[in-house]
């Protein structure tokens, strides 16, 4: 569903905030007319723009599910004027949303297979939504690993989540940090590192990946080194965005525009093109 005019925001309140992490919070926002909030429907993978008023309007991936009816969440890092807006907000205020825009990842395909999530800092946003998705149909698919990393143990966002990801049936979470602190015991090692120490079979997997172009792209390379094909590998891009409907050429990779053709691609879609990345 989307706004009449896809350029005119839809009107929502933030109902709540929370600190994922010293540089990102958690928006729980609800759509202003009741009944637009309860049609608002969207898939993991897809993204909207949010507006702070009177500053501007910025890209995000949806971090909910459409049909837990628990609110529409988003998880804004603090980068820029936009972002800084976001964050200074309160619960009761009012933000423009702009969307759904972008395809999502095609999960009931993946139905049947092992599903192996990599995600570094703020990248894991668009895969909760996919994590959470696949433990509300758990039968329905094969083995879930989930690498969670970040650069020190307070930039692990959902934190909130792990015992109920890590509790799952047939569900492994992995964390990792770049740098520990006195409190953390667990891994200290980069993404790429992990993936390879871990070696999951790609027989059957599809391997789904989001976090900063170097994570990725040595991601690439570990996950070709245990036999993942290109077509097993999918990624969603973050390019700068501006009208989210192909229109204003300014998120091209190759021949892609990511706001229509993406957010989510698989390596098969995009290697030719992963230089621009
Ligand atoms: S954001 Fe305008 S063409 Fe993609």
């Amino acid at each position: 569903m989307m706004s009449i005019n896809p350029f005119i925001p839809y009107q929502a309140t933030l109902k709540e905030v929370i600190n994922l992490t010293p540089d990102i919070k958690l928006l729980n926002l609800e759509l202003t007319v009741p009944e637009l909030q309860n049609n608002f429907d969207y898939k993991p993978g897809q993204f909207a723009f949010l507006s702070a008023y009177g500053v501007g309007e910025a890209p995000f991936g949806f971090v909910s599910l459409a049909y837990r009816k628990s609110g529409i969440e988003f998880a804004v890092r603090r980068i820029g004027t936009v972002t800084a807006a976001l964050h200074e907000l309160e619960p009761g205020a009012t933000i423009g949303l702009r969307g759904p825009f972008g395809n999502y990842f095609p999960l009931e395909d993946y139905k049947g297979k092992n599903i192996f999530i990599i995600g570094g800092g703020i990248g894991m946003a668009p895969l909760r939504p996919v994590i959470n998705f696949i433990l509300d149909h758990r039968a329905e698919y094969g083995n879930l690993l989930i690498i969670n990393g970040a650069r020190t143990p307070k930039d692990l966002v959902f934190a909130n989540e792990f015992d109920t990801w890590a509790k799952a049936p047939r569900t492994q979470l992995e964390l990792t940090v770049d740098k520990g602190d006195q409190n953390w015991k667990g891994r200290e090692a980069l993404v790429p590192a992990v993936v390879t120490e871990l070696k999951p079979s790609p027989v059957n997997t599809i391997a789904i990946t989001c976090g900063p172009p170097i994570m990725i792209r040595f991601t690439l390379a570990a996950l070709k080194g245990l036999g993942f094909a290109n077509n097993q590998i999918v990624t969603t891009l973050e390019q700068k965005m501006k009208c989210g409907m192909g229109k204003c050429a300014r998120c091209n990779v190759g021949d892609k525009y990511v706001c229509k053709d993406g957010p989510v691609f698989t390596f098969e879609q995009i290697s030719k093109f992963l230089e621009q990345y």
